[in-house]
C-alpha cells in the first residue's frame, strides 16, 4: 500500500492506492502512518473506486464543419469516421460529438425535433453505430450532446403544445397567458430579445432562453421527465458511452418573481438568478441520473456553470449527478473584448489564480473537465494571446496550461493546430442566428454598427465554427464544394497536412503533451495525485506540481514574452519542453518567452 497526503485549505485528505482500488480515506487532521491505519480500519469511509472514465482525454467535434464526406459542403457522421485514425494518432481516447439528431438547425443542432433519429444532413442512425464501433475498435469511446432544456420548436410535442396550449403537450412546455398583449415577464433571452414569444394570435406565450426556435421543457411535469428518460436509456442501449449534457443547469426556473431590472433601453432584464442552478434542482438530477446514467455506468459531463464550492460534492462527487463538469472560471476572460482589452499579462495570472482556486478546491473530491475552446467560444490563441505574440512557442505553452491539471483535459477541432477567427467585413458574413441577436441588442443599447461589428468580431463563438483546416487543398480539405461556412483564409498555411509533416509543429508538440497526460508512467499522478501551487506570487509563471505516492510532477510555464527564473531550485528529468533546451540559474529554471516544460522532480537530469 502507498499513501499520498494532499493539503487542502483547513484539511487534509489521505488517499491510498491499493492494488485496483483507489481508496478516498476522509478528511481528517493530521495525515502521520499511523493515523492513516486507524483510519482505515474505520467503518464509515468513503470508497471512491476506481472508475473506467477517469483516464479519457477528449476531443471534441463540431460535425458541420469537421469533415464533409458527400460533398454537400456541410459535415457529416461518415466524414468522422474517415478521420478516426487522424484522431487515435493524436492520442485521445473519447469523442465528444455535438448534436447530430434531426433538428431544423436554427441553433444549428442544439434545436431537435426527433430525439430518435439523426438529421440526413449528417447521415443515418446506421452510420452513427458505425461511427461507435469503429471508434470502439480504437480504443475510443463516443459520447453524445444531451439536449434536454428545450426542444426545437417543430418537435411535435410542441406542435401539438402550439394547437392546444392547456392540453396535455402544453404542459410540457412554459406556457403562459399574457399580459394585456405582453409577455408574462421581461427576461431577456440568451441570445438577445425578449425571452417569450407569443403563440400566434391565442394570447399564450413560450418561454425559450435561447433561439425562439428552442421553447423551454416544463420539468416540473412528471410525464415529460419519464419520456426523457426512455429516450436517453434508449441510445445508452445502442451502446453510446455517455453524454455531455447540454444547458442542465436552466432546467428548473422560478416564474414567481415577475419582472427583473431593465438592463437596456428595451426594459428587457438578465433574469439569471431566476433560472440557473436554481433551488429544488437537485431532485431533478438526481432522478434523472438514477432513472438513466446510473443504470448504463456511462460517463457524463454537464454544462454547469457557477457551482459553489460548497456544492461540489453534490455536482461530482462519489455520488455525484454526474461524472464531470466544464468550469466556466476561464470563459468570460478575453483580451479582445470587455475588462481584459489590451491587459494581457493581468488577464492570465487572474486566469491562473481563478483555476488554481477551483483545483484545490476540487483535487480529491471529483474531477473538471479542463478545456480552453469549445463550440461557443472565440479560439484560445485569439482570447489569451495578441496578434503579435502568436507564435509556435506561445501557441505551444497554452495546452501544457491546462492538460496536467487534476480532471479530464478535452480538446476542441482545430486546437491542436493553432486554428483562429478572422475578422468579418460585414455581419452578412456570419451565420448564427444567436450572433444577430446579440448585434440586434447591442444596436439597441445605442452602438454604431461599425462598433457593434467591432465588437461581434472580437468576441462572438462562430469564430470556432469554420471549417477543419485539413490540408492547403481548396476549401481547405474540408469539402470539395463550397463549405457552408467560410473558411480561414489562413489555411494554407495553418492545416493538418503541413504540420503532419514538420516534427516542429504545433501538431506534433500536441501529440507529445497528450502522450505525456497518457503515459503509463506517469498517469496515475495525473489522474489521482494531489495539486500544489508553486510560484505563486510570481507575476509570469504558471506553475504547480501534481503528486503522488512519491511521484512529483512539476509544471512550469511562463506566460510572457520575457525571461522568467523561477524563485524556489528545480532539480529533476525534463519530460516535455516547447524549446527542446531548458536553461538554469543556481539550480533555478530560466525560462525563456512563452517557455513550457514539465519536469518529473527529485532526480537529476540526464
Ligand atoms: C449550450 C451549447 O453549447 C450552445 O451551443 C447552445 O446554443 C446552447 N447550449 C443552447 O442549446
Amino acid at each position: 500500500m502507498v499513501g499520498a497526503c494532499i493539503r487542502q485549505k483547513k484539511r487534509k485528505v489521505c488517499v491510498f492506492l491499493q492494488k485496483e482500488r483507489l481508496v478516498f480515506l476522509g478528511r481528517k487532521k493530521g495525515c502521520d502512518t499511523a493515523r492513516q491505519e486507524r483510519f482505515w480500519k474505520r467503518e464509515d469511509i468513503c470508497d471512491m473506486r476506481k472508475k473506467w472514465w477517469h483516464d479519457l482525454v477528449g476531443y471534441q467535434i463540431y460535425p458541420k464543419s469537421f469533415q464533409d464526406s458527400n460533398e454537400d459542403g456541410i459535415g457529416d457522421i461518415p466524414g468522422i469516421i474517415r478521420r478516426l485514425d487522424y484522431l487515435q494518432e493524436l492520442g485521445i481516447n473519447m469523442l465528444w460529438v455535438c448534436p447530430v439528431y434531426r433538428s431544423p438547425m436554427m441553433d444549428h443542432g442544439y434545436d431537435i425535433s426527433d430525439y430518435t433519429q439523426v438529421d440526413p444532413m449528417f447521415g443515418t442512425n446506421r452510420d452513427l453505430e458505425e461511427l461507435i464501433r469503429k471508434a470502439k475498435e480504437r480504443g475510443i469511446t463516443v459520447i453524445m450532446d444531451l439536449v434536454i432544456n428545450h426542444t426545437s420548436s417543430e418537435h411535435p410535442w410542441f406542435l401539438e403544445a402550439c394547437r392546444d396550449p392547456e392540453g396535455k403537450y402544453g404542459q410540457y412546455y412554459i406556457i403562459r397567458k399574457g399580459k394585456e398583449g405582453q409577455p408574462p415577464n421581461n427576461w431577456r433571452s440568451l441570445f438577445g430579445g425578449s425571452a417569450w414569444e407569443p403563440i400566434g394570435e391565442s394570447g399564450y406565450f413560450y418561454l425559450h432562453l435561447f433561439t425562439k426556435g428552442q421553447p423551454d421543457l416544463n420539468w416540473d411535469n412528471e410525464a415529460l421527465r419519464r419520456e426523457l428518460y426512455q429516450m436517453i436509456n434508449g441510445w445508452l442501449e445502442m451502446g453510446i458511452g455517455g453524454f455531455r449534457i447540454d444547458a442542465i443547469a436552466h432546467i428548473k426556473k422560478d416564474l414567481s418573481g415577475g419582472n427583473v431590472p431593465a438592463d437596456g433601453p428595451d426594459g428587457l432584464g438578465n433574469g439569471m438568478r431566476f433560472f440557473r442552478n436554481m433551488e429544488g434542482i437537485e431532485a431533478y438530477l438526481q432522478e434523472l441520473k438514477e432513472n438513466t446514467f446510473q443504470r448504463y455506468d456511462c460517463f457524463t459531463l454537464a454544462e454547469v456553470d457557477d457551482i459553489p464550492d460548497s456544492r461540489l460534492d453534490a455536482y461530482i462527487g462519489e455520488d455525484g449527478y454526474y461524472c464531470t463538469v466544464f468550469d466556466f472560471c476561464h470563459c468570460h476572460h478575453n483580451l479582445r473584448d470587455g475588462e481584459w482589452e489590451g491587459r494581457g499579462e493581468e488577464m492570465l495570472l487572474d486566469i491562473r489564480d481563478r483555476v488554481f482556486a477551483r483545483q484545490k478546491a476540487m483535487c480529491g473530491r471529483g474531477f473538471f473537465c479542463n478545456y480552453q475552446e469549445n463550440h461557443d467560444m472565440t479560439r484560445i490563441p485569439d482570447r489569451f494571446l495578441k496578434k503579435e505574440d502568436q507564435n509556435f512557442y506561445s501557441m505551444s505553452m497554452l495546452p501544457v496550461l491546462y492538460f496536467y491539471l487534476a480532471g479530464i483535459p478535452m480538446v476542441y477541432q482545430g486546437q491542436e493546430i493553432g486554428m483562429t477567427g478572422f475578422d468579418r467585413n460585414s455581419m452578412e458574413e456570419y451565420a448564427d442566428p444567436a450572433t444577430f441577436g446579440i448585434y440586434r441588442d447591442y444596436l439597441m443599447q445605442g452602438m454604431t454598427e461599425e462598433a457593434a461589428l467591432h465588437k461581434i468580431n472580437a468576441s462572438i463563438r462562430e469564430h470556432s465554427r469554420t471549417p477543419m483546416q485539413w490540408s492547403g487543398e481548396k476549401y481547405a480539405g474540408f469539402s470539395q464544394s463550397e463549405p457552408w461556412f467560410a473558411c480561414n483564409p489562413g489555411y494554407p498555411s495553418c492545416n493538418v497536412e503541413r504540420q503532419q509533416a514538420d516534427e516542429n509543429s504545433l501538431l506534433c508538440f500536441f501529440k507529445k503533451v497528450i502522450a505525456l497526460r497518457r503515459n503509463s508512467d506517469y498517469q496515475e499522478t495525473w489522474i489521482y495525485g494531489s495539486f500544489t501551487a508553486l510560484e505563486e506570487d510570481s507575476a509570469q509563471l504558471w506553475s504547480f506540481e501534481r503528486s503522488l505516492a512519491g511521484q512529483r510532477l512539476q509544471i512550469f510555464v511562463n506566460l510572457t514574452g520575457r525571461e522568467a527564473l523561477t524563485k524556489s531550485e528545480v532539480h529533476g528529468t525534463v519530460l516535455l519542453d516547447n524549446y527542446g533546451e531548458l536553461a538554469e540559474a543556481d539550480g533555478r529554471l530560466a525560462l525563456k518567452a512563452w517557455q513550457a516544460v514539465v519536469v518529473k522532480a527529485g532526480e537529476q537530469q540526464e
